[in-house]
């Protein structure tokens, strides 16, 4: 992945040492690598980093110390690399006691009870053996919610991929036969994506035909597609660390009417969702419009999931477009306060899903911008019958 650029990296460690002195705190204890990963560059599976006012922290292990010091560290304004000795706890432990007495947050919905009791007694047993170690004080959504605003190398990455799985997808759709197992055509998938440029997959892919379209996210298995089905594909693939995300339905042969009538109603609800995107708008009006529509069909049961979700380094990121959820603290949307802001990548994937008949599912990921929206992926949305 292509570091991203050095000022844009020292504009995001300005926006979490904001956020963190907004919360009376002098630093950041990082334990999430999506978090890690936006702050340093660093895209390895294990570390721990620490933002303090002046500099950024990044504890790692001898596996990851030799790309740490060559492509990681040049990019990354103010980073300082502690090697794992002799673990990765106790490490953070002694340099905490090192920070002496500073109000540090940490990322409580990142760390276990576990972990966290470990290193609040060794930091209790620093200040009582006379050292003035850091306090440690929970703290939520101080990089998430700096990473819903996409910067400029980040849309780069998410415009590449979108373009890049639009092309996978209008292939895709060529590729699919009745008399095809549903495993087989996830291979395809992934072969595409392995092979049409992404580093991986976003997810693990989901066809599922016929009655297993009304499970809305189910597994493929062995079933074969066949004439009259409806079969929902949804997949991804990771470009420069940024995820895509697309579901598109096919109907195998002619669909009935009735069929013909949910896919209709679903594209109704994708159009809807779409046009109430717009910044300043409450991110629950998205949700609202897709509900709307499918309620007036008298499929609002049958929506059984939110329109949408942020999209970015992780597939399913912040924030949740959804309908409005006061009963769950901190979940944003909690109200009609959380808005679209430009800058904002979210997907818009309204689903209705009929037992006994199976399901539609029609997703693709946009930014809000200064006017409206851009769309990141748009291959055909017709319904295509194969
Ligand atoms: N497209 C897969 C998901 O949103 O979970
Ligand atoms: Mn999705």
């Amino acid at each position: 992945m292509p570091h991203p650029a050095v000022d844009l990296l020292a504009a995001r460690h300005a926006a979490v040492r904001a956020a963190a002195a907004m919360e009376g705190l002098d630093g950041l204890v990082v334990f999430h690598l999506p978090n890690i990963r936006y702050l340093t560059g660093f895209a390895g599976s294990a570390a721990i980093a620490i933002l303090t006012r002046d500099e950024i922290i990044l504890i790692t292990d001898g596996r990851y110390v030799t790309e740490v010091e060559e492509t990681v560290r040049p990019g990354c304004p103010g980073l300082r690399l502690v090697k794992v000795d002799p673990a990765y706890d106790a490490t953070l432990a002694a340099c905490l006691e090192a920070a002496g007495a500073i109000r540090v947050g940490f990322e409580s919905a990142h760390l276990s009870v576990k972990r966290h009791d470990a290193l609040a007694a060794a930091l209790r047993n620093a200040s009582a053996g006379g050292g003035s170690a850091a306090a440690l004080v929970p703290a939520e959504r101080l990089v998430e919610a700096c990473r819903m605003r996409k910067d400029a190398a980040e849309l780069a990455a998410l415009r590449r991929g979108g373009a890049l799985i639009d092309a996978i997808a209008a292939a895709v759709l060529g590729d699919v036969r009745a008399g095809q197992s549903e495993w087989e055509v996830a291979a395809g998938i992934d072969d595409r994506i392995r092979r049409g440029g992404f580093e991986r997959a976003s997810f693990e892919t989901i066809v599922a035909s016929g009655p297993n379209a009304a499970l809305p996210h189910a597994r493929p298995g062995r079933r074969v597609l066949q004439p009259g089905d409806l079969v929902v594909l949804d997949f991804g693939g990771v470009c420069e660390g940024y995820c895509t995300d697309i579901t598109r339905t096919v109907s195998v042969g002619e669909p009935s009417a009735e069929a013909r009538g949910l896919y209709e109603a679903v594209a109704a609800a994708h159009r809807a969702a779409a046009a109430a995107v717009r910044p300043g708008a409450p991110i629950t009006d998205v949700d609202e419009a897709a509900r709307a529509v499918l309620e007036a069909r008298g499929l609002g049961t049958a929506f059984s999931h939110a329109t949408g979700h942020g999209l970015g380094l992780e597939v399913h990121e912040e924030p949740r477009v959804g309908p409005r959820r006061p009963d769950i603290p901190g979940v944003p949307p909690a109200g009609r306060d959380d808005r679209l802001e430009p800058g904002i990548v979210f997907t818009i994937e309204p689903g209705a899903y009929v037992p006994g008949l199976g399901g539609v599912r029609i997703e693709d990921d946009v930014l809000v911008t200064p006017d409206g929206l851009e769309w990141l992926t748009g291959a055909r949305r017709e319904l295509r019958v194969v």
